[in-house]
């Protein structure tokens, strides 16, 4: 129903447990079904997180009208999600970050190829090549949460302070909420980079954690330098601060929504911990030591949305500091007569017109460390330095 009501009427109720809400007409609802929209996949997609935006950095509500600067796709060219996520007896392809299950993968490349560009003789050569090495998003999509501010932090360990009150960012956004501790929230960012092969590494339910490290991920991509299938790939990390089992080490899973008026344990209605972290492992069927510790945890989410148009793609002197000065292309090129080496290498985002439209991105304005060659194991800018295989002859 929920993907299939063309009405906009059906409705569940947050605490019945996936049931359809009492006040609905299911049979108007049912007379009314029909294919699904953005609006239906966002219907859940859009509010991950218990919120408008929160848990993708790059799923919103944004997404039912956006602008075409904020997703190219939905925006300019109207996609459907389903579209991308085309689907066979109802198995939905798309991978995600969190849950192991796959029912199928989507891909630029299903649309696109793997060599894409050619609209350019001067330019697609290297854009094509670098695809190899790069994934589309990072280069098409170098902000997100463009449209609407998504949750970057929410400490746990800070909750329960009826009494703190919250106060609003820049972005309207709350700092504070005592049912879910210090939160923080961000807009247009800047996402993380990481080496990605289409796997995950994840932590499930009573595994054992290291809890002494000083940061546990939840979920983090597999891939190196080294790895031809992995890719540079950009990411939002939900960073935060979580509860584990000090004797038991492994993460807790609390009581959090009351079943009912009597309810004694539930988080958010008694706040009080340790009765939820009783109540919440008796359920998951786990043993509670009765010690638990607050440990800090990272969550990568993979930006695969939010597509910007194509001459908003990162230029090549965003990341290639050696391209920036007077020597660009003819580094290694001749000069040719009627081409712009300096225009070409220059050619892409421009955040100063995007700060001046009242984006909040000032600080990325002339740099050209978009992605940081040595966290990702490169010796310094691939042109001086040499790629992950292969190495032009300039560093002499
Ligand atoms: C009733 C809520 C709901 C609706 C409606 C819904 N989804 Fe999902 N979807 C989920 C949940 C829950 C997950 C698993 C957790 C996650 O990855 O966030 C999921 C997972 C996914 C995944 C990740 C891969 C996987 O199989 O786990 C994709 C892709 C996806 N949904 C696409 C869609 C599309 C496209 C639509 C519309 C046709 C849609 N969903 C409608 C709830 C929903
Ligand atoms: C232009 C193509 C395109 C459109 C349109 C699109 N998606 Fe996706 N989506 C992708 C790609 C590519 C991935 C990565 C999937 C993979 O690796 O298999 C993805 C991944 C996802 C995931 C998993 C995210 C994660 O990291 O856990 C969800 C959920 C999802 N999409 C939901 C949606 C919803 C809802 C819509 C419509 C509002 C939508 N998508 C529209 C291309 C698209
Ligand atoms: C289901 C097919 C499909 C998928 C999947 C898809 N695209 Fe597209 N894309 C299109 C179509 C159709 C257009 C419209 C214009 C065209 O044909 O180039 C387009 C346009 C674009 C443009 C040019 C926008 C402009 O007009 O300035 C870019 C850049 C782009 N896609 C990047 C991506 C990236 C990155 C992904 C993966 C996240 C992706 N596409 C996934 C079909 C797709
Ligand atoms: C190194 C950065 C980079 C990577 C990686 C990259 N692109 Fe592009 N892409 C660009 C730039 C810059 C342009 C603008 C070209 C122009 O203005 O002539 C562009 C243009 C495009 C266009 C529209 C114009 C054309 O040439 O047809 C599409 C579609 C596109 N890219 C899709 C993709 C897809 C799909 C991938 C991944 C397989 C990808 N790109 C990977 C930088 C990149
Ligand atoms: C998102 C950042 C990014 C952008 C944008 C980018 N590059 Fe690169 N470039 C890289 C990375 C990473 C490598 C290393 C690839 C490898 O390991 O093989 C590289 C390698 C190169 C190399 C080859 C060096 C070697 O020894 O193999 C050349 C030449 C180059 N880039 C030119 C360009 C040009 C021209 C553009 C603009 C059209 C551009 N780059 C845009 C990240 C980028
Ligand atoms: C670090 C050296 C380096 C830089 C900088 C560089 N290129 Fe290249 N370029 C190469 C190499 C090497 C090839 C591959 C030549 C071959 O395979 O024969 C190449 C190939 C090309 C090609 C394909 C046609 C040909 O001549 O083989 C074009 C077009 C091109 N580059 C344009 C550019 C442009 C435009 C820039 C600047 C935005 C640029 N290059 C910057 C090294 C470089």
């Amino acid at each position: 129903m929920v993907c299939h009501d063309t009405t906009g009427k059906y409705k569940k109720v947050l605490t019945s447990a996936g049931m359809s809400a009492k006040d609905i007409n299911l049979k108007t609802i049912a007379e009314n079904v029909g294919h699904t929209s953005r609006a239906s996949c966002g219907a859940c997609h859009f509010y991950g997180g218990e919120g408008d935006g929160i848990k993708h950095g790059d799923i919103s509500s944004a997404l039912l009208n956006p602008d075409r600067s904020c997703d190219i796709h939905m925006g300019e060219y109207d996609f459907t999600c389903v579209e991308c996520h085309k689907s066979e007896n109802h198995k939905i392809y798309g991978r995600s970050s969190s849950v192991p299950v796959t029912e199928g993968v989507v891909s630029c490349s299903d649309c696109h190829s793997d060599t894409p560009h050619n609209l350019s003789e001067t330019f697609d050569y290297h854009l094509n090549e670098h695809c190899k090495t790069i994934d589309c998003n990072t280069c098409h999509t170098p902000l997100y949460a463009k449209c609407k501010p998504t949750k970057i932090w929410g400490d746990w360990s800070k909750a329960g302070d009826k009494k703190r009150k919250p106060k609003k960012d820049k972005y309207e956004q709350p700092d504070y909420n005592p049912k879910k501790g210090e939160l923080k929230w961000e807009k247009s960012v800047k996402p993380s980079y990481a080496w990605f092969n289409g796997y995950m590494n994840r932590i499930f339910i009573g595994d054992k954690v290291n809890i002494n490290r000083e940061i546990i991920n939840i979920t983090s991509p597999v891939g190196s330098v080294k790895d031809p299938n992995s890719k540079i790939t950009p990411f939002k990390i939900m960073k935060g601060v979580q509860a584990v089992d000090a004797e038991n080490k492994y993460f807790l899973i609390p009581h959090l929504c009351a079943k009912d008026k009597n309810d004694t344990t539930a988080y958010w209605k008694n706040f009080d911990w340790d009765k939820s972290f009783t109540e919440g492992m008796k359920t998951a069927g786990l043993d509670y030591s009765g010690q638990y510790k607050w440990v800090e945890t990272w969550m990568y989410w993979r930006i695969a949305h939010e597509v910007m148009p194509a001459d908003s793609a990162l230029s090549c002197v965003d990341c290639h500091q050696s391209l920036k000065n007077e020597k660009t292309c003819n580094k290694c090129h001749k000069n040719q007569e009627g081409i712009d080496f300096k225009k070409i290498a220059n050619k892409g985002i421009d955040f100063e017109y995007m700060e001046a439209a009242g984006r909040d991105v000032g600080e990325l304005k002339d740099k050209t460390d978009y992605i940081n060659f040595k966290s990702l194991g490169y010796e310094g800018d691939p042109i001086i330095y040499g790629g992950r295989f292969k190495k032009l002859p300039l560093k002499e």
